[in-house]
């Protein structure tokens, strides 16, 4: 039963210019393809169950843990693993009512095999591996990355190729040149220490804000003046453009906050938590906005996908419309919902691999917690 399927998917990816199967089928290309697609994430603190038919979202079951890390600052690797195996089930189960489907109607699988946090990724990764053998379906393990620019694909329909892609999120920070998100992306720049997310996670965390913080640091900045405190652009000045022009780093911007809630401390003063709220954001919308359109003008592209967690800030939204406006670029960014972890994602990057005709991962695949951007199907 098994063979049986895995083999019909598999002549579907072979074509005469494409005897692998792992490049495009010529028939297939530019087409939707209507097949029912579950996908499982499990990178970090959530557990999330997607199902897509083509470009439709059906369901976006998550379970998270994140109350459970809290009390810590940030994620426990080992309760995260903990929580996936008690929510795995559950949340296949609600996904599966929510689209109001069986599990025998799914016609692929895909799953989240890295990077991320090892134990976590192995969760899904073991749990998509026994629907694949039990249902007899095929199954494609894809990275996490290029998942968060896929995802889009169920808000605005096929995404403009090539585009270039800031993915912005806890563990990562990079601008991506996009032109087939099933075969590859290229690199374009990415954080050099810190990731935006960690920044937002680390300044709330010093501001009193629980966890995660990027949210809390977003509502407390709408009270606040961005321009109250003139905080470093990191990887800005003219040197470190030289060398680092797409790079990004936000390690100096923390500590700088970190100095000024000091200084402001020390001398008895009240800390303005919203002015430092909206002004730390300013600092890190201004350059992530400024070196996402400068990659797409420098690379002739004229549509901007903008990823992952950090997505989600208001504030960076609102920057980057007016500035890739102001240079006819178009941004497209996912609702908040879709920009944080889910497996909707990754369901919707299985489809994507589906309706291109690319061929399924093998049975033995490895969860691959540093797996590199530029390898999106495994
Ligand atoms: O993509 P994601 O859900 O998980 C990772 O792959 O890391 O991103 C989580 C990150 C956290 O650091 C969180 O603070 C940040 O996204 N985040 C935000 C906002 N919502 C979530 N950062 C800034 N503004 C937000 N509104
Ligand atoms: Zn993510």
């Amino acid at each position: 039963m098994v063979g049986k399927s895995r083999h019909n998917v598999r002549r579907r990816a072979v074509s005469a210019t494409d005897p692998d199967g792992r490049g495009a089928a010529p028939w297939t290309m530019g087409a939707v393809d209507e097949s029912l697609v579950l996908g499982i994430e499990t990178s970090c603190d959530e557990t999330g169950v997607g199902i897509v038919r083509g470009h439709t979202l059906l369901a976006d079951a998550v379970a998270s843990s994140v109350d459970e890390h809290a009390r810590f600052g940030g994620v426990v690797p080992e309760v995260a693993s903990r929580a996936h195996l008690e929510a795995m089930v559950p949340t296949i189960e609600r996904a599966c009512e929510t689209a109001g489907i069986a599990l025998s109607d799914v016609d692929a699988l895909a799953v989240t095999c890295g990077p991320g946090l090892a134990g976590a990724l192995m969760v899904g990764v073991a749990a998509a591996k026994a629907l694949a053998i039990g249902l007899g379906k095929p199954l494609y393990g894809v990275n996490h990355l290029a998942a968060h620019v896929a995802v889009d694909q169920l808000e605005h329909g096929a995404l403009p190729e090539p585009c270039l892609a800031m993915l912005v999120s806890g563990g990562h920070s990079s601008l991506l040149r996009v032109t087939d998100v099933t075969t590859g992306v290229d690199p374009l720049g990415a954080t050099i220490d810190d990731a935006a997310g960690e920044a937002f996670d680390k300044v709330a965390r010093l501001l009193g804000l629980p966890f995660p913080g990027g949210p809390h640091i977003d509502r407390a900045a709408r009270e606040g003046d961005g321009l109250a405190i003139d905080f470093p652009r990191g990887l800005s000045g003219r040197r470190d453009l030289e060398r680092h022009r797409f790079d990004f780093s936000f390690s100096g911007l923390k500590t700088a906050v970190a100095r000024w809630v000091e200084a402001r401390e020390r001398s008895g003063e009240p800390v303005p938590v919203a002015d430092v709220a909206a002004s730390f954001q300013e600092a890190v919308c201004d350059v992530l906005t400024r070196k996402a359109v400068d990659a797409a003008a420098s690379e002739g592209i004229e549509d901007i996908l903008i990823g992952g967690g950090v997505a989600a800030n208001s504030r960076l939204r609102v920057l980057a419309e007016e500035r890739a406006a102001a240079r006819g670029i178009r941004v497209r960014v996912p609702r908040p919902g879709l920009c944080t972890d889910n497996g909707a994602m990754v369901a919707a990057l299985g489809a994507e691999m589906v309706a291109r005709g690319r061929r399924p991962s093998a049975l033995d695949l490895p969860a691959d917690s540093s797996l590199p951007v530029t390898e999106v199907l495994v």
